[in-house]
Order: C-alpha cells, then structure tokens, then sequence
C-alpha cells in the first residue's frame, strides 16, 4: 500500500505542476477500472471469458475486441472527443497488455482497466474466504503497469511535461466487482457498506472519478436479487429499489471525497462524473432515446424474464443475441450496449452530468455524432 500511497501523491504533484495548455484540451487519455472501460486487456491475458466470443463486438468492430459490449465504450467516446479536438485521426485506445508498437504509441494514451478488477487488493478478498472468479488483475496492479510504463513515456522534465501534462486520468467506473464478489458471497448489504469508505478511497486522486451505474436497473442483478415484494422494485422503472440507492450511498462519499481533495489540491483538476445521473433517463423514458425494448431487458442472453441467465451467458452456446442492439440499453445483462454508452458519454462529454462541466475543462467542443473515427482496432 505504501508504493501505491507514493504513485498517487506523484500523480498529484503532476497535476499540480503541469495544467492542461492549449485551451485546456487533453491530448492523450491514460484510464483504469473494470469492464465499463477495459477495450481488450482481459483478453490479451489469455483468460478465457465469453466476452472473447461473438456477438461481443458485432456492431462496431464487427469482431469481439474484449470489450463488454456489442460495441464502442464511454472511453472510446471520450477519447474520439479528446483526440479529435487534436485534429488528428487517431486510432482508440490501446489495451496496456498487447504491448506497444508502431500503431499502439502509449504516449498518446493507454488503457489499463481490466474486466472484473477490483478496487481493492486481492488479499483483502482472499483474507476473508471470498474468491475472484474474473481476474486477479486489481486497480493496484493497474497503477503498478502504469508506474512501469512512465519511464517510457517520458524522460526529461519538458517531455513529461508534454505528455503527461495534458493527459485526462480516468479513474473508473470502479468499485462494483467490489460489492458484487461480497453480496454475490452471501454477505449482507451492512456488512457490503461497510467496504464503501475502504473502495472509495482506492479509486480517488485523480482526473476524471466516474460513479457508478444504478446496479438496480442491470438485468444480471434483476436476476440475482429478484424479490417477490412489490414494495422492493421502483414502480416507474422497473429497478430495484436498494441497489440503486445502494450505488448512491457509494457515489455520495465518492463526491464528498472528491470536495476533499479539491481543498487539498487546488490546482489539481478533478472532475466527477456522474454517471447514475447521465444512465438513470434512458431508464426514465427509454422510449425518448429510441429504446423500443424494456431497458432492463438484455440483447444477448440465454432467456429468462430479463434475458439473462447465469448459467447460459451471452457469447455461451446455446445463448441469443436480438437482431438490433442499438433498440436495447443492456447488452448483455451486465454491460451497457454502444447505443446507450453513446448516450451517457454525451451527458458527460456536454457537461450536464460532469462536475466541473467537461465544456469548462475544454475549450472545443464537438458533438458526437459529427465524429468519424479510424477503426483500428485492438
Ligand atoms: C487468482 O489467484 C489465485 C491464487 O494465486 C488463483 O488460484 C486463481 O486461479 C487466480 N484467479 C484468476 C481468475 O486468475
Ligand atoms: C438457463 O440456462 C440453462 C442452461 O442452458 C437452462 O437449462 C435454463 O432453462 C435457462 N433458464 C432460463 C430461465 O431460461
């Protein structure tokens, strides 16, 4: 832990010492965190999953990339934002784990997150009997590849200023693998709570911090905490109830430490992303964004009332994939499809649901929807 204490007090030194130039726009992205973000490391790992398996990736990419999603994630989104503001047709961003090379300059971002990482170290379940079934690979490890991979990056003091200086840290969506390996072990939501503050407090210290998704409104959890009273599920949405507040409780003490670290790093820019608020309209009013099926119905499954049965996921034998993911908000009953990513990178990237607003930190601002990008891929 006292290694981790010292890479997090150099990235605030960093940030403290070198403020976004060039009307405040990033140029390169360095992310961490689990399968909202992770755009191929868990499958350079060689671990097998099903999210190697077609249809992942079908509708972008046309081939499973390791993502969680049929297609583009928030940070391919944010990164096709940032590197456009360049004017430069870059290609997305680079898993940490396939290794540079001359399509894959590092310098120009890279991506650690990875999925089924945990916010807190792999001792802290092993000492308590609970296992990992995803991976091994924790934020721990993830800051350990980047302290690794700075030396590379940069070596004078103008270079990393150059390169490190204008980079967006992204820090998350965090935390959730957390929570589920506890709940998903049998332990109770008061014992869960009492993780909060200890997770919280692995994901902060840096650039852009998002919160977590409303865990009430995902069909894997619809499955798992289905309840026979009424009383338990949001009668406008169809959520549960106590997950979703749940998810708050954890995205308020992130805020609150966040406003901490703001007072102790002035100059430090940090950035909250609210991710609960930017999902929670699509689940509102689905219909609004052009999301003909149930929200909480996945796209890819093996049947079920949500379409998502544990023992049958998508990407297994015998599961399904519906014919337009772009018409469903969960893909595969755990992640998000590239429809309503786009959506939710829009609330942040515009401002509504960033504090401070995204279109503060940046001076240009281009819609998403104008982006044409290179599909190289990874
Ligand atoms: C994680 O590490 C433990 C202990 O070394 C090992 O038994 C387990 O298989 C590993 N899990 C994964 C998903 O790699
Ligand atoms: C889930 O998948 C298993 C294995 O394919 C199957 O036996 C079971 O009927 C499925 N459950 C539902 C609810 O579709």
């Amino acid at each position: 832990m006292s290694q981790l204490s010292i890479l997090f007090t150099s990235f605030i030194i960093l940030l403290n010492s070198f403020r976004p130039v060039a009307g405040g726009c990033f140029t390169s992205i360095f992310s961490f965190g689990d399968s909202f973000t992770d755009t191929g490391n868990l499958k350079a790992s060689g671990t097998s999953n099903p999210i190697i398996n077609f249809p992942y990736g079908e509708t972008y990419f046309h081939h499973p990339t390791g993502r969680c999603s049929d297609g583009r994630l928030i940070v391919d989104f944010i990164g096709m934002h940032i590197y456009i503001s360049e004017a430069a047709c870059l290609p997305l961003l680079p898993p940490y784990l396939l290794g540079p090379d001359e399509h894959r300059d590092f310098r120009k971002g890279v991506n650690f997150a990875v999925v089924g990482a945990t916010a807190l170290e792999i001792s802290f379940f092993v000492d308590k009997g609970i296992s990992l079934p995803v991976t091994n690979y924790s934020l721990g490890s993830q800051l350990e590849w980047f302290k690794l991979l700075l030396p590379s990056l940069c070596s004078s003091d103008s270079e990393c200023k150059n390169v490190l200086g204008n980079a967006l840290f992204l820090m998350g969506e965090i935390g959730g693998n957390d929570y589920f390996n506890v709940l998903g072990d049998g332990r109770s939501l008061e014992e869960t709570k009492t993780f909060v503050p200890l997770v919280v407090n692995a994901i902060t210290r840096t650039l852009l911090v998002p919160g977590i998704v409303p865990f009430g409104c995902i069909p894997a959890n619809l499955v798992s905490f289905r309840s026979s009273n009424s009383e338990d599920y949001d009668q406008e949405t169809g959520c549960i109830k106590w997950l979703n507040e749940f998810a708050v409780y954890h995205n308020l003490l992130l805020i609150k430490e966040l406003d901490r670290l703001r007072k102790m790093h002035p100059h430090a820019n940090i950035i909250y992303a609210d991710c609960y608020q930017a999902a929670m309209p699509i689940f509102q009013s689905p219909e609004k964004y052009g999301f003909q099926n149930s929200p909480l119905l996945a796209c890819c499954g093996g049947g079920g009332l949500y379409n998502y049965n544990s023992s049958c996921l998508c990407g297994e034998l015998g599961s399904t994939v519906c014919i337009e993911p772009s018409r469903y908000v969960s893909w595969d009953g755990l992640h998000f499809t590239e429809a309503a990513y786009k959506i939710i990178a829009a609330g942040l990237l515009q401002g509504k649901y960033t504090n401070p607003p995204f279109t503060k930190t940046c001076a240009l601002f281009e819609t998403i929807e104008n982006l044409e990008f290179s599909r190289n891929t990874y």
